[in-house]
């Protein structure tokens, strides 16, 4: 298959874009680094240094034989989408290429406007121009499963029929983000819902779950490989923050009472269910729903279960409970369905003690540069925090 990867200098964009190619297809990655210009002004970096995408496309043609063709562009120029999908013909596209970070959709209204402005209109770009260019292509989106927040029902896979003065419909499921970024999400999926309803685009949206880890087996055959691993307020994820924590001896911050549930995938298992996705693909006109993740965790019991891989490697780990910088419910029902992934076959990587450890020694390896600044949670979702700002 020709397949194009949007987004694919990013932690998850590169490894499945070795993963396809490694597989025989023919890759093309795009990225306009813009998460590159996001850590240079936030004055953040990812553990260990990431190649240039230009730098790691040519180490994997070394180093395997393959090509992964490699274009530069924003999808929020539509004439830069337009082109790349003239070009590139794909069969499926894979749209990671967004504003990826709650907090930093938070910290202003400059970067609330470029956060929906980056997703939405970038994914506007990518449905018009598949119209015009590859109206038979799937996309297979990346959405959240924080596009739902934490209704106190079960949260269904993208629809829920709905009886109201004795008739019933089918309609998507009500969201109740908590977050611009998780906002721009939501637009983004009724904007390819509606594609797909009038004119016969076919889609998946991925309602992800927190992803965590370090490597896959691609990542692994090389340094040069690697993927970027973020542990920062902003960008890194609760898991990785925690490993990180864990391997300098700091405290684990633990936001509010920690009762946050949320449902959480291996990065090994993100490449999974895209590669899922990919090869049973959307019928014309269909919007496709899975919530991507494989368990579900709260915080705290998160918090615990790093603590305890600490204790084994021999490190001191203390919890912290913080302030929450966030507006989020800390004590709440959550029960998220997710069975089509693993209809279709998903075998899912869990959270076992043996993966802790395995992850936790590999980032004490790399944490000799860490910066303990970035770890503390300076973006408040009410009253405005140290970056106020216009
Ligand atoms: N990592 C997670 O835990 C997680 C969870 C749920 C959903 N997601 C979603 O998955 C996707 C990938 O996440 P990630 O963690 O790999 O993020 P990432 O920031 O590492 O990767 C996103 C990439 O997209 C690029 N990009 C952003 N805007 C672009 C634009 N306008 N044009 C071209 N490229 C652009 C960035 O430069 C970056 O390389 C995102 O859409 C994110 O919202 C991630």
């Amino acid at each position: 298959m020709r397949i194009l990867i949007l987004g694919g200098d990013g932690y998850l964009g590169w490894p499945t874009a070795m993963h396809f190619s490694d597989a025989g297809h023919e890759v093309t990655v795009a990225d306009s680094f813009a998460k590159r210009k996001w850590e240079v002004e936030l004055g953040i970096a990812p553990l260990a240094p990431v190649p240039s995408l230009h730098h790691r496309v040519r180490s994997w043609k070394r180093i395997t034989g393959k090509t992964i063709t490699m274009r530069v562009g924003d999808l929020t120029n539509a004439r830069s989408v337009y082109g790349l999908l003239e070009e590139a013909r794909p069969d499926a596209i894979v749209h990671y290429g967004e504003q990826p970070s709650a907090p930093y959709s938070m910290q202003n209204r400059t970067a609330a406007v470029e956060t929906q402005v980056n997703n939405v209109v970038g994914t506007l770009n990518v449905l018009f121009a598949m119209r015009h260019a590859c109206p038979d292509a799937h996309l297979v989106k990346l959405g959240t499963m924080g596009e739902y927040g934490t209704p106190n029902i079960d949260i269904e896979e993208g629809y829920l029929t709905v009886t109201h003065n004795g008739r019933s419909d089918t309609m998507l499921y009500p969201k109740k983000p908590a977050s611009f970024y998780h906002l721009s999400k939501v637009h983004d999926s009724h904007n390819i819902e509606f594609a797909c309803r009038i004119w016969g685009v076919r889609a998946t949206d991925l309602n992800q779950g927190v992803v965590y880890g370090v490597d896959t087996d691609h990542t692994l055959r090389d340094p040069l490989l690697r993927t970027s691993f973020h542990y920062d307020h902003v960008f890194g994820t609760v898991i990785n923050r925690f490993l990180v924590q864990a391997s300098l001896g700091a405290p684990l911050s633990v936001y509010g009472k920690g009762g946050q549930t949320r449902g959480f995938l291996d990065i090994r298992d993100t490449v999974q269910c895209v590669d899922l996705a990919v090869h049973n693909p959307a019928a014309a006109g269909e919007f496709r729903v899975f919530n991507q993740f494989t368990e579900q965790y709260s915080v705290l019991d998160l918090a615990h279960r790093v603590q305890a891989a600490g204790a084994r490697a021999g490190l001191a780990v203390q919890l912290e409970h913080l302030d929450n910088p966030r507006a989020e419910a800390e004590e709440h029902y959550y029960n998220a369905s997710h069975s089509h992934l693993a209809d279709l076959g998903l075998v899912p990587h869990l959270l076992t003690d043996d993966s802790l450890d395995r992850m936790l020694a590999v980032v004490h390896a790399q944490s000799g540069g860490v910066d303990r600044a970035d770890l503390a949670p300076t973006i408040k979702w009410k009253g405005g925090g140290a970056r106020v700002q216009v």
